[in-house]
């Protein structure tokens, strides 16, 4: 029985295990951690993390060729194939300090990786890593190797939180690098044997190890890119009087386009776009390409831009000043289905009201008010250095809001600025609200209050 550890039970290593282990029955797959409260929890009857699918699948296979484990050693050194799944976060400070991926906990697992192997091993990068980790982690792993061989791949995960387990079952493409020599190619076709359980075979692509590290950056850079494109049209479609909607599906209609990522909103989050672009940018600046670097950058900046426009919409529309106003704010993580608030763009807003003296009041069905305090009281770039405490327990109970009763309990004028474009507009503007849409024609009220960038 092919055996396969994987070290991080986050985000990444958890469904990306589940699945592996549904998919292959004939395959142990042991997730390990370094903390034991999440191995504890995947152990539990409540999952670390929320995505819809999820629970069914671990259920299936949990005690049977699923397992979590604290027991990190042991089950490196027994494994044939050891993926790497752990956090690779922005460097707080240093060399490359708010740019540059922080590799502590990568090199750490490297390292321990080389002490505890006994036999030879593939060693697969899942995490999302700068272009040439995969030379370090070879030193690393070759300067303590005792004579055992290791085989570095890059598999890069392309799932996406909120639909992990169906992006899981059903890749767009599975990629998988590595070194262009015979035992390099050997460990490419072990791992392709692994995916090729349910993926079909032409899906599963196989590049030089330094494309495959690429590959996952410039992704997400695209599309990244692409969220930043329409937020810069809504701004001049609300100059303007354009509709950002009608303007993105006739955009979208053209084949060469495509309709996807094209919805206007108060900005990306998450735990990967920004990091990776950062990450980006620093190896370009790292490479002599200046005006790379500033290309890229522009998309994090636009998307800094779009969140303190929101804010400033908020503010500028009610008498330029929130303080002692109440706001209710609903949602949290970065989108829906998930508890995920790393880098939610709704940190940069609630902190923006916050520091207009607002009195805000939170509400996410899958986020704690415990994670919602701390999210609020960290430094940039801080969320994922402390072992990032997940939100336990959702709850996936839909609700629906009565906006007539809660516009006759409003002090009047009454708003609602919509980040994401999902209410009826019409519908609450008919019951008296003020409404702004991002990118829609303005009401009245907000065309004569004009926000200052
Ligand atoms: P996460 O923070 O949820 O999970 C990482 C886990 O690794 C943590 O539980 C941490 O305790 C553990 N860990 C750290 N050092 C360890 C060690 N030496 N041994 C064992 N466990 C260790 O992070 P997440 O979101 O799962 O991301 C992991 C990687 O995957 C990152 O590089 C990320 O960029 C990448 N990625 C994330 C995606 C996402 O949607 N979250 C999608 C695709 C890639």
């Amino acid at each position: 029985m092919v055996k396969i550890c994987c070290l991080g039970a986050g985000y990444v290593g958890g469904p990306t295990m589940a699945v592996i282990a549904l998919k292959c029955p004939d395959i142990q797959v042991v997730v390990v951690d370094i903390t034991k409260s999440r191995i504890d929890a995947w152990n539990s009857d409540t999952l670390p993390i929320y995505e819809p699918g999820l629970d069914e699948v671990v259920k299936q296979c949990r005690g049977k060729n699923l397992f979590f484990s604290n027991d990190i050693e042991k089950h490196v050194s027994e494994a044939d194939i050891i993926f790497v799944s752990v956090n690779t976060p922005t460097k707080t400070r240093g060399l490359g300090a708010g740019k540059a991926a922080d590799l502590t906990y990568w090199e750490s697992a490297a390292r321990m990786i080389a002490d505890v192997a006994k036999s030879d091993k593939i060693v697969v990068e899942k995490s999302t890593v700068p272009v040439k980790t995969a030379e370090a982690i070879e030193k690393i792993l070759t300067h303590n190797s005792n004579g055992i061989n290791f085989q570095i791949l890059s598999n890069p995960e392309f799932l996406a939180e909120g639909t992990a387990i169906q992006d899981l079952f059903n890749p767009d493409r599975v990629l998988i690098g590595g070194r262009e020599t015979p035992e390099g190619q050997k460990a490419v076709q072990t791992l392709k044997a692994v995916y090729a359980h349910w993926v079909p075979e032409d899906q599963i692509l196989t590049t030089n190890l330094w494309s495959a590290e690429l590959s996952k950056l410039a992704a997400n850079a695209f599309l990244a890119q692409r969220i930043s494109s329409v937020n810069a049209m809504s701004a001049l479609c609300e100059a303007t009087g354009a509709n950002v909607s009608e303007v993105s599906y006739a955009v979208g209609k053209d084949s060469r386009i495509g309709p996807k990522f094209l919805n206007a909103s108060v900005g990306f989050g998450g735990s990967c776009f920004q990091k990776d672009i950062l990450n980006l940018v620093y190896i370009c600046e790292c490479n002599g390409l200046p005006e790379v670097a500033n290309y890229w950058k522009q998309v994090i900046k636009i998307n800094d831009y779009q969140k303190s426009r929101f804010v400033n919409r908020v503010v500028s529309s009610m008498f330029n000043t929130v303080a002692n106003k109440k706001i209710a704010v609903l949602g949290f993580a970065f989108k829906k289905d998930t508890g995920d608030t790393r880098e939610t763009p709704a940190i940069d807003v609630c902190k923006g009201l916050l520091g207009d003296k607002a009195k805000i009041s939170i509400y996410d069905p899958q986020v704690t008010e415990d994670q919602i305090q701390r999210d609020l009281a960290m430094n940039k770039f801080d969320w994922d250095h402390p072992v990032h405490l997940q939100p336990m327990s959702p709850t996936t109970t839909k609700q629906t809001l009565d906006y007539k009763k809660i516009y006759d309990s409003m002090q009047k004028p009454a708003f609602v600025f919509d980040g994401r474009n999902v209410v009826d507009s019409e519908k609450l503007r008919e019951i008296g609200f003020i409404v702004y849409s991002i990118g829609k024609p303005l009401d009245g009220w907000l065309k004569d209050m004009p926000a200052v960038a």
